[in-house]
């Protein structure tokens, strides 16, 4: 299966995949390119230590969304993958690519949706608002993506333990590192190896 992931920060969900097709936890895959919205993110930088073809589309380029819109698409299907891979990518799928790869797009959000997804909730503000609410447990969803913010369907779920001292930040590292890398590449290697789940 070749996949695209797509990015937007420092890349540290591609370096898991990157690390799990290395030591075999991925199996039947293949990360053929990597797409950022942002120039300066770490992630390319990932890639390019990986030697993995890595690109910038970024809405800066465009005259309007709908022309980045279209960028994007382009690019995606220029890398003609099986799978795309949302890992960190802080923009929203425009509903034409959503049509040309339905069932074939997966995203990782870092809560236990329907808690604290959709629109406004991304990186350390989920975190922020969990803590906020005062909930014991949070965790991360890897989900097929649909036109909607996080409506898709649930693939697979990781529940990680909120701390009394927890920040923002100490649970942001706490949920990827116990949830978002283990399950992102375990439902990659599924979808390699099982199809549709
Ligand atoms: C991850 O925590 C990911 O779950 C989150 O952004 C972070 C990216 O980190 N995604 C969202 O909030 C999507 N709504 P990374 O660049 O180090 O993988």
């Amino acid at each position: 299966m070749n996949i695209v992931v797509c990015v937007s920060g420092g890349g540290t969900n591609l370096q898991a995949i990157i690390d799990a097709i290395g030591n075999g936890t991925i199996t039947n895959t293949e990360i053929v390119g990597v797409i950022s919205n942002n120039i300066n993110a770490y992630a390319l930088k990932r890639a390019e230590d990986a030697g993995i073809k890595a690109i910038c589309v970024s809405p800066a380029d465009y005259p309007d969304r709908e022309a980045f819109n279209d960028g994007l698409l382009e690019a995606v299907k220029d890398m003609n993958p099986d799978l795309v891979v949302l890992a960190g990518f802080l923009v929203k799928i425009p509903p034409q690519m959503v049509a040309e790869y339905r069932d074939r797009i997966i995203n990782i959000h870092p809560s236990l949706i329907p808690s604290f997804c959709g629109v406004g909730y991304y990186g350390l503000k989920v975190h922020e608002a969990a803590l906020e609410r005062g909930v014991k447990v949070t965790g991360a969803t890897v989900h097929y993506v649909d036109e909607g913010t996080d409506t898709g369907k649930i693939i697979m779920q990781k529940a990680v333990y909120i701390e009394p001292t927890d920040t923002a930040e100490t649970l942001q590292k706490r949920v990827m590192e116990q949830a978002e890398w283990i399950i992102l590449p375990q439902a990659i290697n599924m979808i390699a190896n099982k199809g549709k789940v």
